[in-house]
């Protein structure tokens, strides 16, 4: 069973990126990066990129956020703190512990990718 199917599939997705990016855009250190961000837009983005790699099809997702992330110079303390909130997020959702270390490991394994490094 794919970590979609697992965690409850669009509406556990969904409910994810609507905690998450409350979390984000309330710590201060992260939400100058969304100052100029169409957040519907985003949440949109972030659902059906979750979808994708949640179903296993992890395929172009380094180019992908390469690219998103372009020029942004993300530094470690800010990556960590958006990971951080996406782990507090699937706690918060009671997503199984073993689904969390999947989640975050395939979230760390894009580091480099979002950092442009
Ligand atoms: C593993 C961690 C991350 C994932 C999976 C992720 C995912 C995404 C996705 C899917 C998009 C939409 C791209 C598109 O336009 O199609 C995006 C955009 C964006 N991300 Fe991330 N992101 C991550 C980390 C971060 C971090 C650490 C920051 C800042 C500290 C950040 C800031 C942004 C901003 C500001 C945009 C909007 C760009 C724009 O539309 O102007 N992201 N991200």
């Amino acid at each position: 069973m794919s970590i979609y199917d697992e965690i409850g599939g669009a509406d556990a997705v969904n409910a994810a990126v609507d905690i998450f990016y409350t979390k984000v855009l309330a710590d201060p250190l992260l939400k100058p990066f969304f100052e100029n961000v169409q957040m519907d837009g985003q949440s949109r983005k972030q659902k059906a990129f979750f979808t994708t790699i949640f179903k296993g099809d992890t395929a172009g997702a380094d180019a992908y956020m390469r690219k998103a992330h372009t020029g942004m110079k993300i530094s470690d303390e800010e990556f960590g703190a958006v990971a951080g909130h996406l782990n507090a997020t699937l706690e918060e959702l009671n997503v199984p512990a073993h689904l969390v270390e999947q989640i975050m490991g395939a979230a760390g394994g894009l580091k480099d990718a979002v950092q442009n490094r």
